[in-house]
Protein backbone atom coordinates (compact mmCIF):
# COMPACT_ATOMS: atom_id res chain seq x y z
CA UNK A 1 0.00 0.00 0.00
CA UNK A 2 1.34 3.30 -0.76
CA UNK A 3 1.69 5.46 2.08
CA UNK A 4 -0.85 8.16 2.81
CA UNK A 5 0.24 11.80 1.53
CA UNK A 6 -0.90 14.56 4.05
CA UNK A 7 -0.78 17.75 2.67
CA UNK A 8 -0.47 20.51 5.52
CA UNK A 9 -1.24 23.87 4.80
CA UNK A 10 1.42 26.04 4.38
CA UNK A 11 2.01 29.16 6.34
CA UNK A 12 4.21 31.10 4.43
CA UNK A 13 7.41 32.82 6.63
CA UNK A 14 7.44 36.27 7.07
CA UNK A 15 10.11 38.21 4.72
CA UNK A 16 12.19 39.17 7.48
CA UNK A 17 12.31 35.13 8.66
CA UNK A 18 12.89 34.66 4.89
CA UNK A 19 16.08 36.99 5.26
CA UNK A 20 17.53 35.42 8.49
CA UNK A 21 17.55 32.35 7.17
CA UNK A 22 18.95 32.81 3.48
CA UNK A 23 21.83 34.88 5.83
CA UNK A 24 22.69 31.91 8.28
CA UNK A 25 22.72 29.48 5.82
CA UNK A 26 24.14 30.77 3.09
CA UNK A 27 27.44 32.23 4.67
CA UNK A 28 30.59 30.95 4.37
CA UNK A 29 32.09 28.71 7.97
CA UNK A 30 29.78 27.73 10.37
CA UNK A 31 25.52 27.61 9.04
CA UNK A 32 23.79 28.94 11.40
CA UNK A 33 19.76 29.48 12.08
CA UNK A 34 18.77 32.12 14.51
CA UNK A 35 17.24 30.63 17.88
CA UNK A 36 14.22 32.89 17.92
CA UNK A 37 12.70 31.11 14.99
CA UNK A 38 12.52 28.04 17.55
CA UNK A 39 9.50 29.29 18.65
CA UNK A 40 6.86 28.25 16.32
CA UNK A 41 3.61 26.56 17.56
CA UNK A 42 5.35 23.12 17.47
CA UNK A 43 8.41 24.77 19.11
CA UNK A 44 6.71 26.23 21.70
CA UNK A 45 4.50 23.16 22.94
CA UNK A 46 8.11 21.26 23.27
CA UNK A 47 9.54 24.17 24.92
CA UNK A 48 6.89 24.18 27.74
CA UNK A 49 7.83 20.36 27.56
CA UNK A 50 11.31 21.61 28.27
CA UNK A 51 10.45 23.34 31.37
CA UNK A 52 8.53 20.43 32.84
CA UNK A 53 11.71 18.06 32.51
CA UNK A 54 13.48 16.93 35.34
CA UNK A 55 16.95 17.52 34.23
CA UNK A 56 16.38 21.36 32.52
CA UNK A 57 16.01 23.23 35.70
CA UNK A 58 15.53 26.77 34.54
CA UNK A 59 12.08 27.26 34.43
CA UNK A 60 11.24 26.24 37.23
CA UNK A 61 14.44 27.97 39.21
CA UNK A 62 12.89 31.00 38.16
CA UNK A 63 9.34 30.58 38.93
CA UNK A 64 10.36 29.72 42.49
CA UNK A 65 12.13 32.73 42.95
CA UNK A 66 9.77 35.03 41.36
CA UNK A 67 7.16 33.21 43.87
CA UNK A 68 9.00 33.05 47.13
CA UNK A 69 10.66 36.56 46.66
CA UNK A 70 7.49 38.50 44.98
CA UNK A 71 6.85 40.66 48.28
CA UNK A 72 10.04 41.74 48.31
CA UNK A 73 10.54 42.53 44.63
CA UNK A 74 7.37 44.13 44.43
CA UNK A 75 8.32 46.29 47.37
CA UNK A 76 10.86 47.84 45.78
CA UNK A 77 8.43 49.05 42.95
CA UNK A 78 7.13 52.51 42.90
CA UNK A 79 2.96 52.63 42.76
CA UNK A 80 1.41 52.50 39.99
CA UNK A 81 2.81 50.56 38.04
CA UNK A 82 2.77 48.99 34.47
CA UNK A 83 4.18 45.89 33.65
CA UNK A 84 5.90 44.53 30.18
CA UNK A 85 6.98 40.94 29.47
CA UNK A 86 9.83 40.56 27.16
CA UNK A 87 9.11 37.18 25.13
CA UNK A 88 6.64 36.01 28.01
CA UNK A 89 6.20 32.21 27.07
CA UNK A 90 2.77 30.43 28.50
CA UNK A 91 2.63 32.99 31.54
CA UNK A 92 3.18 30.42 34.18
CA UNK A 93 6.79 31.58 35.85
CA UNK A 94 4.77 35.52 35.80
CA UNK A 95 2.02 34.67 37.83
CA UNK A 96 3.26 34.92 41.37
CA UNK A 97 4.79 38.48 40.76
CA UNK A 98 1.59 39.57 39.09
CA UNK A 99 -0.28 38.46 42.20
CA UNK A 100 1.70 40.04 44.41
CA UNK A 101 1.49 43.29 42.54
CA UNK A 102 -1.86 43.37 42.06
CA UNK A 103 -2.29 42.99 45.94
CA UNK A 104 0.28 45.17 46.66
CA UNK A 105 -1.17 47.83 44.45
CA UNK A 106 -4.36 47.76 45.40
CA UNK A 107 -5.46 48.67 41.86
CA UNK A 108 -5.80 47.51 37.99
CA UNK A 109 -2.17 46.52 37.21
CA UNK A 110 -1.87 46.04 33.35
CA UNK A 111 0.70 44.15 32.61
CA UNK A 112 1.70 43.44 28.53
CA UNK A 113 2.97 40.60 27.57
CA UNK A 114 5.38 41.02 24.23
CA UNK A 115 5.77 37.51 22.35
CA UNK A 116 6.63 36.27 18.87
CA UNK A 117 5.04 32.99 18.93
CA UNK A 118 1.04 33.88 18.64
CA UNK A 119 0.48 30.57 19.98
CA UNK A 120 2.42 31.13 23.38
CA UNK A 121 0.86 34.40 23.72
CA UNK A 122 -2.37 33.11 23.17
CA UNK A 123 -1.20 30.30 25.93
CA UNK A 124 -0.16 33.28 28.27
CA UNK A 125 -3.59 35.29 28.00
CA UNK A 126 -5.26 32.41 28.86
CA UNK A 127 -3.06 31.21 31.61
CA UNK A 128 -3.15 34.92 33.57
CA UNK A 129 -6.42 36.66 32.93
CA UNK A 130 -8.08 35.04 36.10
CA UNK A 131 -5.68 37.26 38.47
CA UNK A 132 -7.70 39.90 40.27
CA UNK A 133 -7.52 43.66 38.87
CA UNK A 134 -5.00 42.09 36.24
CA UNK A 135 -5.23 43.71 33.06
CA UNK A 136 -3.74 41.41 30.51
CA UNK A 137 -3.18 42.82 26.91
CA UNK A 138 -0.68 41.04 24.41
CA UNK A 139 1.25 42.20 22.18
CA UNK A 140 2.63 39.73 19.04
CA UNK A 141 5.91 41.92 18.58
CA UNK A 142 9.64 41.49 18.59
CA UNK A 143 11.04 42.60 22.08
CA UNK A 144 12.06 46.22 20.89
CA UNK A 145 8.50 47.34 19.17
CA UNK A 146 6.64 45.98 21.62
CA UNK A 147 8.00 47.92 23.77
CA UNK A 148 7.78 50.98 22.30
CA UNK A 149 4.39 50.42 22.09
CA UNK A 150 3.94 49.93 25.74
CA UNK A 151 5.94 53.15 26.73
CA UNK A 152 4.02 54.89 24.35
CA UNK A 153 0.56 54.02 26.26
CA UNK A 154 2.06 54.47 29.96
CA UNK A 155 0.33 57.87 31.80
CA UNK A 156 2.10 60.51 33.65
CA UNK A 157 3.54 59.03 36.70
CA UNK A 158 3.37 54.92 36.09
CA UNK A 159 6.52 53.53 37.04
CA UNK A 160 7.22 50.98 34.04
CA UNK A 161 8.47 47.44 35.03
CA UNK A 162 9.81 45.47 32.59
CA UNK A 163 10.51 41.79 32.70
CA UNK A 164 13.24 39.56 30.66
CA UNK A 165 12.55 36.28 32.60
CA UNK A 166 13.69 33.30 31.87
CA UNK A 167 17.47 33.27 31.09
CA UNK A 168 16.78 34.40 27.22
CA UNK A 169 19.19 37.16 27.54
CA UNK A 170 21.80 34.07 27.48
CA UNK A 171 20.89 33.80 24.10
CA UNK A 172 22.58 36.63 22.72
CA UNK A 173 26.23 36.64 21.49
CA UNK A 174 28.54 38.85 23.15
CA UNK A 175 28.62 41.93 22.88
CA UNK A 176 24.89 42.18 21.56
CA UNK A 177 23.63 41.78 25.29
CA UNK A 178 24.77 44.72 26.37
CA UNK A 179 23.56 46.05 23.25
CA UNK A 180 19.76 45.35 23.63
CA UNK A 181 19.88 46.08 27.69
CA UNK A 182 21.28 49.68 26.23
CA UNK A 183 18.35 49.52 23.47
CA UNK A 184 16.02 48.77 26.64
CA UNK A 185 17.39 51.67 28.68
CA UNK A 186 16.40 53.89 25.84
CA UNK A 187 13.19 53.03 26.06
CA UNK A 188 12.88 53.69 29.64
CA UNK A 189 12.96 56.78 32.31
CA UNK A 190 14.83 57.03 35.43
CA UNK A 191 13.95 55.27 37.76
CA UNK A 192 11.72 52.69 35.70
CA UNK A 193 12.94 49.31 36.74
CA UNK A 194 14.41 45.64 34.51
CA UNK A 195 13.87 42.68 36.20
CA UNK A 196 16.24 39.95 34.76
CA UNK A 197 16.43 36.42 34.90
CA UNK A 198 19.71 34.73 34.26
CA UNK A 199 21.25 31.47 34.86
CA UNK A 200 24.46 31.35 36.31
CA UNK A 201 27.14 28.75 36.04
CA UNK A 202 26.96 24.82 37.29
CA UNK A 203 28.86 21.56 36.74
CA UNK A 204 28.93 20.51 33.33
CA UNK A 205 27.39 17.32 33.14
CA UNK A 206 24.58 19.28 34.59
CA UNK A 207 24.21 21.43 31.91
CA UNK A 208 24.75 18.74 29.03
CA UNK A 209 22.09 16.81 30.43
CA UNK A 210 19.90 20.11 30.36
CA UNK A 211 20.29 20.42 27.11
CA UNK A 212 19.94 16.90 25.99
CA UNK A 213 17.78 15.26 27.82
CA UNK A 214 17.56 11.85 27.52
CA UNK A 215 13.72 11.59 26.53
CA UNK A 216 15.05 13.31 23.40
CA UNK A 217 12.48 16.53 23.85
CA UNK A 218 15.10 19.14 23.56
CA UNK A 219 16.15 17.18 20.53
CA UNK A 220 12.96 17.39 19.09
CA UNK A 221 12.61 20.88 20.10
CA UNK A 222 15.89 21.62 17.64
CA UNK A 223 15.21 19.72 14.67
CA UNK A 224 11.31 20.80 14.59
CA UNK A 225 13.68 24.33 13.41
CA UNK A 226 14.42 22.20 10.28
CA UNK A 227 10.89 20.95 10.13
CA UNK A 228 9.33 24.78 10.40
CA UNK A 229 12.10 25.53 7.29
CA UNK A 230 10.23 22.49 5.58
CA UNK A 231 7.06 23.90 6.43
CA UNK A 232 7.02 27.55 6.04
CA UNK A 233 9.85 27.56 3.38
CA UNK A 234 9.22 24.24 1.22
CA UNK A 235 12.37 22.90 1.83
CA UNK A 236 13.44 19.59 1.89
CA UNK A 237 15.57 18.69 4.59
CA UNK A 238 15.17 15.39 5.66
CA UNK A 239 14.92 14.90 9.38
CA UNK A 240 16.51 11.77 9.77
CA UNK A 241 19.95 12.81 8.23
CA UNK A 242 20.75 15.03 11.42
CA UNK A 243 21.38 14.69 15.01
CA UNK A 244 21.03 16.88 18.00
CA UNK A 245 23.95 18.15 19.69
CA UNK A 246 25.06 19.93 22.47
CA UNK A 247 28.09 21.18 23.77
CA UNK A 248 29.41 23.51 26.15
CA UNK A 249 31.97 26.31 24.55
CA UNK A 250 33.91 27.12 27.44
CA UNK A 251 35.69 30.40 25.77
CA UNK A 252 32.32 32.10 25.84
CA UNK A 253 30.58 29.75 28.67
CA UNK A 254 27.85 29.38 26.24
CA UNK A 255 26.13 25.89 26.32
CA UNK A 256 25.11 25.76 22.27
CA UNK A 257 23.41 23.54 20.28
CA UNK A 258 23.76 22.52 16.58
CA UNK A 259 21.96 19.94 14.08
CA UNK A 260 24.93 17.85 12.63
CA UNK A 261 24.49 16.65 9.07
CA UNK A 262 25.21 12.81 9.69
CA UNK A 263 26.05 12.12 6.20
CA UNK A 264 27.14 14.34 2.90
CA UNK A 265 24.24 16.13 1.75
CA UNK A 266 22.17 18.97 0.04
CA UNK A 267 19.04 20.37 1.04
CA UNK A 268 17.04 22.79 -1.26
CA UNK A 269 14.50 25.68 -0.03
CA UNK A 270 12.94 26.94 -3.38
CA UNK A 271 11.22 29.47 -1.36
CA UNK A 272 14.77 31.19 -0.74
CA UNK A 273 16.01 30.13 -4.33
CA UNK A 274 18.82 28.04 -2.49
CA UNK A 275 20.27 25.24 -2.35
CA UNK A 276 22.84 24.25 0.06
CA UNK A 277 25.48 21.64 0.78
CA UNK A 278 26.43 19.92 4.23
CA UNK A 279 29.81 17.58 4.56
CA UNK A 280 29.18 14.98 7.27
CA UNK A 281 29.21 15.79 10.62
CA UNK A 282 28.95 19.95 9.60
CA UNK A 283 26.64 21.24 11.98
CA UNK A 284 23.78 24.16 11.76
CA UNK A 285 24.28 26.23 15.28
CA UNK A 286 20.70 26.73 16.25
CA UNK A 287 21.06 28.36 19.88
CA UNK A 288 23.61 29.32 22.19
CA UNK A 289 22.62 29.88 25.65
CA UNK A 290 24.78 31.69 28.31
CA UNK A 291 26.27 30.78 31.62
CA UNK A 292 26.64 33.81 33.95
CA UNK A 293 28.03 34.95 37.33
CA UNK A 294 26.47 37.08 39.78
CA UNK A 295 29.74 39.70 39.03
CA UNK A 296 28.65 39.87 35.50
CA UNK A 297 25.47 40.26 35.72
CA UNK A 298 26.50 43.38 37.90
CA UNK A 299 28.58 45.39 34.89
CA UNK A 300 26.22 44.00 32.24
CA UNK A 301 23.71 46.06 34.27
CA UNK A 302 25.83 48.87 34.65
CA UNK A 303 27.19 49.39 31.02
CA UNK A 304 24.10 49.27 30.10
CA UNK A 305 22.82 52.23 31.97
CA UNK A 306 21.56 50.61 35.30
CA UNK A 307 22.22 49.90 38.84
CA UNK A 308 21.66 46.64 40.96
CA UNK A 309 18.79 47.51 43.63
CA UNK A 310 18.69 43.40 44.38
CA UNK A 311 19.27 40.55 43.44
CA UNK A 312 18.05 36.77 44.54
CA UNK A 313 19.11 33.16 44.04
CA UNK A 314 17.93 29.86 43.91
CA UNK A 315 19.40 27.35 46.26
CA UNK A 316 18.44 24.49 43.99
CA UNK A 317 19.87 25.47 40.32
CA UNK A 318 21.50 28.53 40.25
CA UNK A 319 19.58 30.96 38.77
CA UNK A 320 19.40 34.68 39.89
CA UNK A 321 16.85 37.02 39.40
CA UNK A 322 18.18 40.58 39.57
CA UNK A 323 15.67 44.01 39.73
CA UNK A 324 17.83 46.24 38.12
CA UNK A 325 16.53 50.13 37.99
CA UNK A 326 16.99 52.63 35.26
CA UNK A 327 19.49 55.58 35.84
C1 LIG B 1 14.01 29.83 26.84
C2 LIG B 1 15.93 30.69 25.81
C3 LIG B 1 15.89 30.41 28.15
O1 LIG B 1 18.30 28.97 26.54
O2 LIG B 1 17.73 27.63 28.14
C4 LIG B 1 15.81 25.27 26.31
C5 LIG B 1 15.72 27.72 25.48
N1 LIG B 1 16.97 25.77 24.59
N2 LIG B 1 16.46 24.18 25.92
C6 LIG B 1 17.47 28.32 27.17
C7 LIG B 1 16.16 26.29 25.48
C8 LIG B 1 17.16 24.47 24.87
C9 LIG B 1 15.98 28.41 26.78
N3 LIG B 1 15.47 29.82 26.88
Amino acid sequence: MRPMLIHAVRTPASTEMAADIYAGLSRPGQKELPSKYLYDEVGSALFEVISALPEYGVTRADERLLRRHATEIVAHLKSPVIVAELGSGAGKKTRGLLQALSHHHRQRTSYYPIEISASALAMCERELRDIDCLHVVGFEREYLDGLLEVAARRRQGEQLLVLFLGGTIGNFEHPAEERFLRQVRDVLRPGDALLLGTDLHKPLPVLLQAYDDPLGVTAAFNLNLLARVNRELGANFVLENFQHEARFNTAANSIEMHLRSKVAQSVTIPDLGLTITLHRDETIWTESSHKYTREEILRMAQVSGFHCRGQWIDGEWPFAESLLIAE
